[in-house]
This record gives structure tokens, C-alpha cells and sequence, in this order.
């Protein structure tokens, strides 16, 4: 099968189209044929092997797993003896970082609790958008922000995968949105459903003397003071991504001011997980969640679609399209 390999640590120029052998699953595992797949900040950082702390999990010197690829669609072609949610023919959807990776080609094996059946209106490619961005949405708003109906939320960075993904979900939990993005993506987030949209070239969120209950940093760079002033008295703030800056304050500064005040600042790492995968599916089948693609690339240009989401301005999901589905 062709697959993009890495072997050594690098820029987009170390990925290579090569032919490897398909994989067989193991007795927990599905074989899925890939259909779709999608781009992540986290390829990005194993691919870069940054931070530098990375090589701990991912090998000292050179990559364990060269195939990089979290979220596929596609369709199971053959299963293990103990699978017992899917069978060869049903189409599938997940974010597969938890289970060796692997999605930049055009057959992967996973466990099957890292897949979960494909949203019936979704295409293969929209499904490859939603499962990481979408999953750290929703575990940033509900899990660590415990949003409420008829709060106020802001999303800084709300034009990018995880950005628009929030917009949606904090709607779907009754909450009242306002979106920071540059001007371009303005109109877009508004008709994602933000109640009140902030261009951030033209606009200081954090001196306009408006407070937020709660505030999710997608991406972007603000000083844990600058959301702190934002934040109502007993509000929480939770930075889901953005730059290494802004995570490393909140990670020191964050427990000692959720300890000694009324606000709560940290940060989220999401957990990959089929519940959560499932809840996303019933909001994309109701209809109150899309992905947002921003462009779509062949498998044999990776490279690019990498170098793409490298420059930091995607405008929602940056996707591979693996196979054509006939
Ligand atoms: N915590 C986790 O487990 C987890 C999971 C997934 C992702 N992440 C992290 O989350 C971050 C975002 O991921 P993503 O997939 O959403 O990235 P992305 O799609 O590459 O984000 C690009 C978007 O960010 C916007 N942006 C860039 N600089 C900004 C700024 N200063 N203020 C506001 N918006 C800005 C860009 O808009 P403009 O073009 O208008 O600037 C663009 O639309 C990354 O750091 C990633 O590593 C974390």
C-alpha cells in the first residue's frame, strides 16, 4: 500500500511517498481502509519533534511510528477474532493517536474503541476533520469548563479546527458565543452561530471591559493576566492550544490562581475517547455541528497540506483525501 513515511525527525521535506506493507489486525484490531484523513497541530509537533520532551513517548532519536495521520474515515475491511462493534463493509470515523497513528495512508489498523461508526450525513472527508479538534472542543468547554446554558463564552482563535468546532458545541450547550478571529473569518464564525464576533486586528477583548464566564484559548497568544481580567469573578479559563508561551504560563501560574481566588485557569490535553467521539456524532447528525474544510489535498501531498496548517492560518480543517468514494 502507498503510505507517507517519516524516519527521521524534521520539516514537511522528510516525508516521503513510499510503498509499505498493509497492515493485519491484531484480535482487538479493525482494518480500516482509509478514505479521508485529516491534518493536526499534533502531526505537526511529532513530525518536528517539538516540544523536544516529545522524543520521551515518540524515540529518542528517530520516530517509533513513521506513519503520522490521527483522524481517518474509511471503511473496515477486515476485523480481528474479539472486535465485536464493526464488521468488514461498515463505515467508521476516529482519531487514532491513542493506538500507534498511521492514518497517512491507504490502510490503518486500530483498536476498535478509538473508532466509532461515521455520522450517516457526514462525507468521508468531513468526518476526517471532526474527530481531534472537535473532541478538544467539547472536553475543553464541558469536561474542564463546565459551560452552562446562558453563559457567556469566548473562543479566541475561533477560526481555526478546534476554534470552529467550539463555536458550535458552546452553542449546542445554550451558551452566548463571541468569536475572536482576524477580519476574513468573521462572517464565517457568525454563520457558525457566534452571537458576537471580535476582530482581533481592530479589537482588544481583553480592554473592552466585557467579562466572560468562560474562556477557551484555541490559539493565539495572550498573558495569563490578559485573560485573567477578561474572566468574571467566577470564571474559568481554559487554553485548549495556541502558543508554547501561553501553555507553559498556564501550566505554572494556572494552579495557583485556581487555588487562591475564584477563578479557574488551566490547561486541557484532550483525551481521545468513543464516547466523547459519539456524543460529536449525534451533534453532526442533528445538524448542530459542521466541519468546516478549509482545503483538500491528495494523498501524495501531505507535505504540502502540512507545510499548509505550518503557516498557522487555516481556516477550519485541513484535509487528505486518501481514496474517491465510488
Ligand atoms: N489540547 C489538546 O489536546 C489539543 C488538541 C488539538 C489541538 N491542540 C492545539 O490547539 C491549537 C489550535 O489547533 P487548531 O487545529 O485549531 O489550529 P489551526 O487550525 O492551525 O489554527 C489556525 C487558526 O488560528 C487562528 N489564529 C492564529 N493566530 C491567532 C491569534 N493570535 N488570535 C486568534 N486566532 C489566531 C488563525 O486565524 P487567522 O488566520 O485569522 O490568524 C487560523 O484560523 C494548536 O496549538 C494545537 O497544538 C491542542
Amino acid at each position: 500500500m502507498k503510505a507517507i513515511v517519516y524516519t527521521e525527525y524534521g520539516t514537511a521535506d522528510v516525508l516521503q511517498l513510499k510503498e509499505v506493507a498493509k497492515p493485519a489486525p491484531k484480535d482487538d484490531e479493525v482494518l480500516v481502509k482509509v478514505y479521508a484523513v485529516s491534518a493536526n497541530a499534533a502531526d505537526l509537533h511529532l513530525l518536528r519533534a517539538d516540544p523536544f520532551l516529545i522524543r520521551l513517548s515518540s524515540g529518542l532519536l528517530k520516530p517509533k511510528n513513521t506513519i503520522l495521520g490521527s483522524d481517518v474515515a474509511g471503511r473496515v475491511e477486515a476485523v480481528g477474532g474479539n472486535v465485536k462493534q464493526f464488521k468488514p463493509g461498515d463505515e467508521v470515523f476516529g482519531d487514532i493517536s491513542g493506538c500507534g497513528w498511521g492514518g497517512f495512508a491507504e490502510y490503518v489498523c486500530a483498536r476498535e474503541d478509538a473508532l466509532a461508526l461515521k455520522p450517516a450525513n457526514s462525507s468521508f472527508e468531513e468526518a476526517a476533520a471532526v474527530p481531534m479538534a472537535a473532541v478538544t472542543a467539547l472536553q475543553g468547554l464541558r469536561n474542564k469548563g463546565q459551560i452552562q446554558p446562558g453563559q457567556k463564552v469566548l473562543i479566541n482563535g475561533a477560526s481555526g479546527g478546534v476554534g470552529m468546532f467550539a463555536v458550535q458545541i458552546a452553542k449546542a450547550f445554550g451558551a452566548e458565543v463571541t468569536a475572536v478571529c482576524s477580519t476574513r473569518n468573521l462572517d464565517t464564525a457568525r454563520s457558525l452561530g457566534a452571537d458576537h464576533v471580535i476582530d482581533y486586528t481592530r479589537e482588544d477583548f481583553t480592554q473592552n471591559g466585557q467579562r466572560y464566564d468562560l474562556i477557551i484559548a484555541a490559539n493565539g497568544y495572550r498573558s495569563i493576566s490578559d485573560y485573567k481580567r477578561a474572566l468574571s469573578p467566577k470564571g474559568t479559563y481554559v487554553t485548549t492550544g495556541g502558543s508554547m508561551a501561553q501553555l507553559s504560563e498556564v501550566m505554572l501560574k494556572g494552579p495557583w490562581i485556581s487555588m487562591t481566588g475564584s477563578q479557574k485557569m488551566g490547561n486541557l490535553l484532550a483525551k481521545p475517547n468513543k464516547q466523547d467521539l459519539s456524543f460529536i456524532k449525534e451533534l453532526l447528525e442533528a445538524g448542530k455541528v459542521k466541519p468546516v474544510i478549509d482545503r483538500c489535498y491528495q494523498l501524495s501531498r501531505v507535505a504540502d497540506a502540512i507545510r499548509y496548517l505550518e503557516e498557522g492560518h487555516a481556516q477550519g480543517k485541513v484535509v487528505i483525501t486518501v481514496a474517491q468514494n465510488n
